[in-house]
Protein backbone atom coordinates (compact mmCIF):
# COMPACT_ATOMS: atom_id res chain seq x y z
CA UNK A 1 0.00 0.00 0.00
CA UNK A 2 1.20 3.49 -1.21
CA UNK A 3 2.99 5.11 2.00
CA UNK A 4 0.26 8.59 2.94
CA UNK A 5 1.06 11.39 5.00
CA UNK A 6 -1.73 13.69 7.01
CA UNK A 7 -2.62 16.79 5.57
CA UNK A 8 -5.66 18.38 7.73
CA UNK A 9 -7.08 16.98 11.02
CA UNK A 10 -10.75 15.97 11.77
CA UNK A 11 -11.39 19.33 13.06
CA UNK A 12 -10.46 21.56 10.39
CA UNK A 13 -11.98 19.03 7.65
CA UNK A 14 -15.79 19.08 9.58
CA UNK A 15 -15.29 22.70 9.57
CA UNK A 16 -14.31 23.16 6.28
CA UNK A 17 -17.28 20.80 5.10
CA UNK A 18 -19.96 22.66 7.32
CA UNK A 19 -18.63 26.44 6.47
CA UNK A 20 -18.48 25.02 2.29
CA UNK A 21 -22.30 23.66 2.62
CA UNK A 22 -23.24 27.12 4.43
CA UNK A 23 -21.99 29.16 1.92
CA UNK A 24 -23.32 26.75 -1.07
CA UNK A 25 -26.76 27.51 0.10
CA UNK A 26 -26.09 31.52 1.12
CA UNK A 27 -24.31 31.42 -2.14
CA UNK A 28 -27.72 29.77 -4.38
CA UNK A 29 -30.16 32.15 -1.80
CA UNK A 30 -28.32 35.04 -2.53
CA UNK A 31 -28.22 34.47 -6.46
CA UNK A 32 -31.74 34.28 -6.16
CA UNK A 33 -32.33 37.76 -4.25
CA UNK A 34 -30.01 38.94 -6.56
CA UNK A 35 -31.32 38.40 -10.35
CA UNK A 36 -34.70 39.79 -10.26
CA UNK A 37 -35.32 37.24 -13.03
CA UNK A 38 -35.72 34.99 -10.05
CA UNK A 39 -37.78 36.84 -8.06
CA UNK A 40 -40.47 34.11 -8.34
CA UNK A 41 -38.57 31.75 -6.32
CA UNK A 42 -38.06 34.23 -3.78
CA UNK A 43 -41.98 34.05 -3.27
CA UNK A 44 -43.29 33.74 0.68
CA UNK A 45 -39.58 34.94 1.75
CA UNK A 46 -38.33 31.77 2.06
CA UNK A 47 -34.82 32.26 0.53
CA UNK A 48 -34.62 35.04 3.31
CA UNK A 49 -35.10 32.64 5.82
CA UNK A 50 -32.66 29.90 4.60
CA UNK A 51 -30.30 32.98 3.72
CA UNK A 52 -30.19 34.03 7.84
CA UNK A 53 -30.09 30.17 8.92
CA UNK A 54 -27.17 29.75 6.51
CA UNK A 55 -25.51 32.58 7.56
CA UNK A 56 -25.72 31.35 11.63
CA UNK A 57 -23.97 28.11 10.89
CA UNK A 58 -21.66 30.23 8.69
CA UNK A 59 -21.21 32.74 11.38
CA UNK A 60 -21.14 29.72 14.44
CA UNK A 61 -19.12 27.22 13.16
CA UNK A 62 -15.52 28.59 12.88
CA UNK A 63 -16.74 30.69 16.47
CA UNK A 64 -16.73 26.93 17.83
CA UNK A 65 -13.82 26.04 16.04
CA UNK A 66 -11.70 28.33 17.00
CA UNK A 67 -11.35 28.24 20.83
CA UNK A 68 -10.96 24.26 20.52
CA UNK A 69 -8.41 24.52 17.81
CA UNK A 70 -6.60 27.94 18.67
CA UNK A 71 -3.02 26.35 17.43
CA UNK A 72 -4.08 25.46 13.79
CA UNK A 73 -5.80 28.48 13.15
CA UNK A 74 -3.14 30.87 14.53
CA UNK A 75 -0.84 28.98 12.16
CA UNK A 76 -3.28 29.02 8.89
CA UNK A 77 -4.01 32.49 9.55
CA UNK A 78 -0.06 33.07 10.03
CA UNK A 79 0.14 31.32 6.64
CA UNK A 80 -2.37 33.22 4.81
CA UNK A 81 -0.42 36.19 5.78
CA UNK A 82 3.33 35.52 4.97
CA UNK A 83 4.45 36.51 1.98
CA UNK A 84 7.74 35.99 0.27
CA UNK A 85 10.10 35.15 -2.28
CA UNK A 86 8.70 31.95 -2.74
CA UNK A 87 5.25 33.76 -3.53
CA UNK A 88 6.83 35.73 -6.49
CA UNK A 89 8.49 32.25 -7.61
CA UNK A 90 4.91 30.87 -7.66
CA UNK A 91 3.28 33.51 -9.37
CA UNK A 92 5.73 33.39 -12.16
CA UNK A 93 5.29 29.77 -12.63
CA UNK A 94 1.59 29.66 -12.12
CA UNK A 95 0.74 29.91 -15.98
CA UNK A 96 3.04 27.32 -17.42
CA UNK A 97 2.02 25.13 -14.16
CA UNK A 98 -2.13 25.48 -14.45
CA UNK A 99 -1.78 25.48 -18.49
CA UNK A 100 0.61 23.45 -19.25
CA UNK A 101 1.16 20.87 -16.89
CA UNK A 102 4.55 22.00 -16.63
CA UNK A 103 5.55 20.85 -13.05
CA UNK A 104 9.30 21.45 -13.32
CA UNK A 105 8.05 24.86 -13.42
CA UNK A 106 6.81 25.38 -10.23
CA UNK A 107 9.38 26.27 -7.55
CA UNK A 108 9.24 24.07 -3.79
CA UNK A 109 5.62 24.85 -2.10
CA UNK A 110 4.92 24.68 1.69
CA UNK A 111 1.98 23.58 2.98
CA UNK A 112 -0.21 25.78 1.55
CA UNK A 113 1.00 27.08 -1.96
CA UNK A 114 0.39 31.14 -3.13
CA UNK A 115 -2.79 29.93 -4.33
CA UNK A 116 -4.10 28.83 -1.40
CA UNK A 117 -2.94 31.40 0.65
CA UNK A 118 -4.75 33.74 -1.62
CA UNK A 119 -8.01 31.54 -1.17
CA UNK A 120 -8.00 31.70 2.52
CA UNK A 121 -6.78 35.37 2.51
CA UNK A 122 -10.37 36.16 0.27
CA UNK A 123 -12.12 33.77 2.43
CA UNK A 124 -10.72 35.23 5.54
CA UNK A 125 -11.54 38.93 4.16
CA UNK A 126 -15.09 38.83 2.58
CA UNK A 127 -16.10 36.33 5.65
CA UNK A 128 -15.33 39.48 7.79
CA UNK A 129 -17.32 41.58 5.24
CA UNK A 130 -20.50 39.01 4.48
CA UNK A 131 -20.94 39.09 8.43
CA UNK A 132 -20.65 43.31 9.29
CA UNK A 133 -23.01 43.93 6.08
CA UNK A 134 -25.14 41.41 6.28
CA UNK A 135 -25.78 41.90 10.22
CA UNK A 136 -26.69 45.88 9.69
CA UNK A 137 -28.97 44.67 6.87
CA UNK A 138 -30.97 41.81 8.85
CA UNK A 139 -30.43 43.52 12.66
CA UNK A 140 -31.07 47.49 11.23
CA UNK A 141 -33.87 47.15 8.35
CA UNK A 142 -36.11 48.94 9.76
CA UNK A 143 -34.10 51.93 12.12
CA UNK A 144 -30.99 52.33 9.59
CA UNK A 145 -30.71 55.37 7.26
CA UNK A 146 -31.85 54.42 4.03
CA UNK A 147 -28.47 55.53 2.46
CA UNK A 148 -26.57 52.99 4.93
CA UNK A 149 -28.11 50.24 4.03
CA UNK A 150 -27.73 50.55 0.27
CA UNK A 151 -24.23 51.02 0.40
CA UNK A 152 -24.34 47.62 3.16
CA UNK A 153 -26.79 45.67 -0.17
CA UNK A 154 -23.58 47.24 -2.39
CA UNK A 155 -20.75 45.88 -0.64
CA UNK A 156 -22.19 42.67 0.37
CA UNK A 157 -23.13 42.01 -3.41
CA UNK A 158 -19.46 42.75 -4.48
CA UNK A 159 -18.64 40.51 -1.68
CA UNK A 160 -20.55 37.89 -3.52
CA UNK A 161 -19.16 38.42 -6.78
CA UNK A 162 -15.43 38.16 -6.01
CA UNK A 163 -16.14 34.98 -3.90
CA UNK A 164 -18.32 33.66 -5.94
CA UNK A 165 -16.69 33.53 -8.95
CA UNK A 166 -13.06 32.61 -6.56
CA UNK A 167 -15.57 30.13 -5.48
CA UNK A 168 -15.90 27.95 -8.89
CA UNK A 169 -12.06 29.00 -8.90
CA UNK A 170 -11.43 26.92 -5.83
CA UNK A 171 -13.38 23.88 -6.98
CA UNK A 172 -11.57 23.43 -9.98
CA UNK A 173 -8.35 23.93 -8.58
CA UNK A 174 -9.21 21.47 -5.77
CA UNK A 175 -11.33 18.71 -7.17
CA UNK A 176 -11.01 19.04 -11.12
CA UNK A 177 -7.83 20.09 -12.11
CA UNK A 178 -6.09 16.97 -13.99
CA UNK A 179 -2.54 17.93 -11.89
CA UNK A 180 -4.46 17.44 -8.28
CA UNK A 181 -5.56 13.96 -9.17
CA UNK A 182 -6.22 11.18 -8.58
CA UNK A 183 -8.95 11.77 -6.47
CA UNK A 184 -8.36 9.00 -3.92
CA UNK A 185 -4.94 10.07 -3.10
CA UNK A 186 -4.91 14.38 -4.19
CA UNK A 187 -6.05 17.31 -3.32
CA UNK A 188 -9.84 15.85 -3.03
CA UNK A 189 -8.20 13.33 -0.44
CA UNK A 190 -6.25 15.34 1.70
CA UNK A 191 -9.61 17.42 2.63
CA UNK A 192 -12.37 14.41 2.09
CA UNK A 193 -10.17 11.82 4.30
CA UNK A 194 -7.36 14.00 5.51
CA UNK A 195 -4.50 12.31 3.92
CA UNK A 196 -2.71 12.12 0.94
CA UNK A 197 0.22 10.36 -0.67
CA UNK A 198 3.56 10.57 0.05
CA UNK A 199 3.97 11.23 -3.77
CA UNK A 200 1.28 14.38 -4.03
CA UNK A 201 2.25 15.65 -1.06
CA UNK A 202 6.61 15.36 -2.23
CA UNK A 203 5.46 16.76 -5.81
CA UNK A 204 3.20 19.70 -4.34
CA UNK A 205 4.30 20.37 -1.61
CA UNK A 206 7.93 19.64 -1.29
CA UNK A 207 9.01 22.40 1.75
CA UNK A 208 6.33 20.76 3.88
CA UNK A 209 6.94 17.26 3.04
CA UNK A 210 10.92 17.86 4.11
CA UNK A 211 9.97 18.89 7.82
CA UNK A 212 7.02 15.96 7.71
CA UNK A 213 9.82 13.82 6.39
CA UNK A 214 12.35 14.83 9.04
CA UNK A 215 10.26 14.67 11.80
CA UNK A 216 10.03 18.19 12.63
CA UNK A 217 6.96 18.93 11.70
CA UNK A 218 4.07 17.58 14.93
CA UNK A 219 0.97 19.54 14.38
CA UNK A 220 -1.30 19.49 11.37
CA UNK A 221 -3.29 22.19 10.35
C1 LIG B 1 -22.36 35.22 6.64
C2 LIG B 1 -23.15 36.18 6.92
C3 LIG B 1 -24.26 36.71 6.03
C4 LIG B 1 -25.32 37.40 6.51
C5 LIG B 1 -25.61 37.72 7.97
C6 LIG B 1 -26.14 37.75 5.37
C7 LIG B 1 -27.33 38.44 5.46
C8 LIG B 1 -28.03 38.93 4.40
C9 LIG B 1 -29.23 39.72 4.50
C10 LIG B 1 -29.92 40.12 5.80
C11 LIG B 1 -29.64 40.02 3.24
C12 LIG B 1 -30.85 40.86 2.85
C13 LIG B 1 -31.93 39.90 2.49
C14 LIG B 1 -33.23 40.63 2.37
O1 LIG B 1 -33.47 41.24 1.31
O2 LIG B 1 -33.99 40.58 3.33
C15 LIG B 1 -28.69 39.41 2.33
C16 LIG B 1 -28.77 39.50 0.96
C17 LIG B 1 -27.87 38.89 0.09
N1 LIG B 1 -26.83 38.04 0.43
FE1 LIG B 1 -26.21 37.67 2.32
N2 LIG B 1 -25.56 37.27 4.22
C18 LIG B 1 -24.40 36.61 4.58
C19 LIG B 1 -23.55 35.95 3.72
C20 LIG B 1 -23.69 35.89 2.36
C21 LIG B 1 -22.87 35.11 1.46
C22 LIG B 1 -21.70 34.23 1.90
C23 LIG B 1 -23.33 35.34 0.20
C24 LIG B 1 -22.85 34.80 -1.12
C25 LIG B 1 -21.79 34.11 -1.35
C26 LIG B 1 -24.43 36.27 0.28
C27 LIG B 1 -25.13 36.77 -0.80
C28 LIG B 1 -26.19 37.64 -0.71
C29 LIG B 1 -26.83 38.28 -1.85
C30 LIG B 1 -26.41 38.14 -3.32
C31 LIG B 1 -27.87 39.05 -1.35
C32 LIG B 1 -28.86 39.89 -2.18
C33 LIG B 1 -28.48 41.34 -2.07
C34 LIG B 1 -29.31 42.18 -3.02
O3 LIG B 1 -30.51 42.36 -2.76
O4 LIG B 1 -28.74 42.64 -4.02
N3 LIG B 1 -24.64 36.57 1.62
N4 LIG B 1 -27.74 38.76 3.05
C1 LIG C 1 -18.47 23.14 -1.83
C2 LIG C 1 -17.43 23.07 -2.58
C3 LIG C 1 -16.01 22.93 -2.07
C4 LIG C 1 -15.18 21.89 -2.37
C5 LIG C 1 -15.49 20.69 -3.26
C6 LIG C 1 -13.91 22.15 -1.69
C7 LIG C 1 -12.81 21.33 -1.74
C8 LIG C 1 -11.61 21.56 -1.11
C9 LIG C 1 -10.45 20.69 -1.14
C10 LIG C 1 -10.41 19.35 -1.88
C11 LIG C 1 -9.46 21.28 -0.44
C12 LIG C 1 -8.02 20.73 -0.21
C13 LIG C 1 -7.05 21.34 -1.17
C14 LIG C 1 -5.62 20.99 -0.85
O1 LIG C 1 -5.20 21.08 0.31
O2 LIG C 1 -4.85 20.67 -1.78
C15 LIG C 1 -9.97 22.52 0.06
C16 LIG C 1 -9.24 23.41 0.83
C17 LIG C 1 -9.73 24.57 1.33
N1 LIG C 1 -11.04 25.04 1.20
FE1 LIG C 1 -12.51 24.20 0.12
N2 LIG C 1 -14.01 23.33 -1.01
C18 LIG C 1 -15.28 23.84 -1.20
C19 LIG C 1 -15.77 25.01 -0.68
C20 LIG C 1 -15.07 25.87 0.14
C21 LIG C 1 -15.60 27.11 0.69
C22 LIG C 1 -17.01 27.65 0.41
C23 LIG C 1 -14.62 27.66 1.44
C24 LIG C 1 -14.65 28.94 2.23
C25 LIG C 1 -15.71 29.43 2.81
C26 LIG C 1 -13.45 26.79 1.37
C27 LIG C 1 -12.25 27.02 1.99
C28 LIG C 1 -11.13 26.25 1.87
C29 LIG C 1 -9.84 26.58 2.44
C30 LIG C 1 -9.52 27.86 3.23
C31 LIG C 1 -8.97 25.53 2.11
C32 LIG C 1 -7.47 25.42 2.49
C33 LIG C 1 -6.64 26.18 1.52
C34 LIG C 1 -6.74 25.62 0.13
O3 LIG C 1 -6.38 24.46 -0.07
O4 LIG C 1 -7.23 26.35 -0.75
N3 LIG C 1 -13.76 25.72 0.57
N4 LIG C 1 -11.28 22.69 -0.35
Amino acid sequence: MEQEVERYRKPTRILHWVHAGAFTILFLTGLILFIPALGFLAQDSWTRLIHRIAAALFIIAPLIYIPLNWKATLRGVKDAFSWGMDDVGWLMAAPRYYFLADEEAMPPQDHMNSGQKMWWLLVIVFSGVFIITGLIMWAFKTVAPAALLEWMVLIHDIAFIVTGAMFFVHIYLSVIHPLMRPLRTGAWSSMARGKVSAHYACSHHAKWYERISKGEEIEHQ
